[in-house]
């Protein structure tokens, strides 16, 4: 019998939006099994913690079998053989995405020459969403209806009320 096909869809999630969460649904049914790995290397100035990001994005991936979601630091190869996994999943989003993810998937595939990275573009209505985009369009008061979940909506009301607490002026 062949072993289990197990994609590992990496990434900061910082927070999860609906790009995200449309690969994801693409990949589930092409794999045995999708591992969502969030990076926790402390490289980046995250909004949300580890834990938080993992929560946010449990809750919108609840209803997908064989699909969960683990936290991770190091390298990403490291992670994937404690898992047992050989594919790296990545999203496509435009011509400006690929030259970071050509060196991502060369460098993954040199640390560990049995892993292969592919690619799945999301739906063009997603095309040029970012985590980035969505922290800055949320704490400017911009609409964000179709464009995150439910959950990461919430969990960034929250930020925004711990902010203000912090400084009431909202500075
Ligand atoms: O969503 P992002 O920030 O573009 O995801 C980047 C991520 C998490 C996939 C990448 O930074 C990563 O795999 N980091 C883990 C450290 C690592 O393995 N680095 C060497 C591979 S290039």
């Amino acid at each position: 019998m062949n072993a289990p096909q197990i994609a590992v869809y990496p990434g900061s999630f910082d927070p999860l939006h609906n790009g995200h969460l449309d690969i994801i649904k693409r990949c589930c049914p092409l794999f045995d099994e999708v591992i969502v790995a969030v990076l926790g290397n402390q490289t980046k100035d995250a909004l949300f913690s580890v834990a938080e990001r993992v929560g946010i994005i449990r809750s919108e991936i609840d209803d997908l079998e064989a699909c969960r979601v683990e936290g991770f630091s190091g390298l990403l190869v490291d992670f994937m053989d404690r898992e047992g996994a050989r594919i790296i999943v990545r999203g496509l989003r435009a011509v400006s995405d690929f030259e970071y993810e050509f060196q991502m998937a060369l460098m993954n595939r040199r640390l560990n020459s049995r892993v292969e990275t592919v690619f799945l573009v999301p739906k063009d209505e997603y095309i040029y969403l970012s985590s980035r985009l969505v922290k800055e369009v949320y704490f400017l008061g911009g609409d964000l209806e179709g464009l995150v979940g439910a959950t990461a909506l919430e969990r960034l009301a929250k930020k925004g009320q711990e902010a203000e607490k912090v400084d009431p002026r909202g500075g």
